[in-house]
């Protein structure tokens, strides 16, 4: 057992995923390739549950960031699964309404969501819009009055938590695009003009402080800081705000120096500082959400992908060169994220060589993976990129008109494809000639 906990060695001494052996789903799917374990995501979906059940008997309701991977079958194992989905698009939302998943759960998410989303949700009825500004706001309690609709919403708040995390995923602090502040009044200007409106409720107060975080800490310090907050609220503007959601940002393992906590610690850390608080200041019951999205999906995928050339230069470096890169993993371009990769053919075989894996695109900065240990690898070889399965599919783009991948969940030796591999067809799609041209 390696990667996460899922991947195993065959006895044809190849990768096995999900009972899968890589090498036969290459040949079958064709790469690059994203193989997801169906287990890994129902049992990472079964950890948080039963965490939330063990430590906070079962009075809130984990989401599914579904922005880590958002697709129909990954809707409809969420549902299977118990938990509440996180959307941040109309995208998100359609392809969530398409599963058939239950719009009650849904919280709709969005740091500028646009007065048509803002329709679409108010017309499918989802569980709560988090709001993030006045604009915002102003536009549901409108469109919520033309509808004679009542709508529930949370607030997004910067809790002013600076996370240790890369500069583009961090969001507690002031300085960041998402929510109202509260150190320069911003929350409670919000809380008090939600006051005057009628048709818009205000049950929750809502942060997500950033992602890929290894330390509790900053959760325990955002949920003591978001329930000051919330006797605050009751205390000067007599609204009883009974929800809290910590959003989610748990770190996983991408390469040997990440060392994740086991993901109920999360919720046992927060639950008791929760539990604590509310005593203390007479808040009642708070129902709690968390949000996880990349630790749910993130250890479940690989990516499979065949090595073209490789280029060993002297005095410079060695270039492994494989038929995808940014446009299905853009987050070394974007975070200069680390993974760890292996031959698929034989990933026991000791790692003599140190590669940067190069993906195909007319950029330098196309890079899977930059001086990182693998076998001697050569041309026609399938090399696996491990821990893919979050913002891998999900951020992947057409960029040099390269098509996208197709994903296989695996189970229990059987692949199932869950979305099809983009033709040419696809690229063109949406081109217009026009008549005069
Ligand atoms: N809730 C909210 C409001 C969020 O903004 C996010 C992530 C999550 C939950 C889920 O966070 P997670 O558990 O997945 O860390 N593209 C970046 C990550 C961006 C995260 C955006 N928000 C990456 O590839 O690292």
């Amino acid at each position: 057992m390696f990667g996460n906990g899922n991947l195993k060695v065959n006895a044809a001494g190849h990768l096995e995923i999900g009972g899968c052996d890589a090498i036969e789903l290459a040949k079958e799917y064709g790469t690059p390739l994203y193989v997801m374990d169906e287990m890994i995501i129902r049992n990472n979906c079964r950890r948080y549950k039963e965490a939330m059940d063990k430590y906070y008997d079962g009075y809130g309701l984990v989401l599914y960031a579904s922005k880590a991977f958002c697709t129909l079958a990954i809707c409809k194992i969420v549902e299977q699964e118990g938990l509440g989905l996180d959307v941040i698009s109309g995208g998100e939302l359609f392809t969530a309404a398409k599963a058939g998943f239950p719009m009650d759960k849904i919280h709709f998410h969005g740091n500028n969501k646009t007065p048509d989303e803002i329709e679409m949700g108010i017309d499918y009825g989802v569980g709560r819009f988090v709001v993030d500004n006045h604009v915002e706001l102003e536009t549901i309690e409108r469109i919520a009055r033309e509808k004679n609709k009542r709508v529930e919403i949370s607030i997004r708040i910067k809790p002013g938590i600076d996370a240790h995390t890369h500069e583009f995923i961090k969001t507690g602090q002031i300085d960041s695009k998402f929510g109202v502040a509260l150190e320069n009044g911003e929350a409670h200007e919000m809380v008090a003009e939600i006051k005057k409106i009628d048709n818009v409720e205000l049950v929750g107060v809502h942060c997500h402080i950033g992602s890929q975080i290894f330390e509790l800490a900053p959760f325990e310090h955002a949920a003591e800081i978001l329930l000051n907050f919330i006797a605050d609220v009751k205390e000067k503007y007599g609204i009883t705000i009974k929800e809290l959601n910590l959003g989610g940002g748990f770190g996983i393992k991408y390469t040997e120096k990440d060392d994740p906590l086991e993901y109920d610690q999360f919720i046992e850390a927060v639950s008791k500082v929760v539990k604590k608080i509310c005593k203390e200041k007479g808040l009642g019951r708070i129902f709690m959400l968390m949000e996880p999205g990349r630790s749910i999906v993130a250890p479940a995928g690989i990516t499979l992908y065949t090595v073209g050339n490789v280029k060993d230069i002297k005095g410079a470096r060695k270039y492994v060169s494989v038929d995808g890169g940014m446009t299905d993993n853009p987050r070394y371009a974007l975070y200069q994220a680390e993974y760890t990769a292996v031959l698929a053919s034989n990933p026991k075989a000791p790692k003599t060589d140190i590669v940067t894996i190069a993906g195909k695109c007319c950029e330098s900065g196309d890079l899977v993976a930059r001086d990182i240990k693998l076998q001697k690898t050569q041309t026609g070889d399938i090399v696996a990129v491990l821990a893919t399965g979050a913002y891998n599919y999900s951020m992947s783009m057409n960029y040099n008109r390269n098509t996208r991948p197709p994903v296989v969940l695996v189970n229990n030796g059987k692949p199932r494809l869950i979305v099809k591999r983009e033709d040419y067809m696809d690229i063109i799609r949406n081109d217009i000639i026009p008549d005069d041209l």
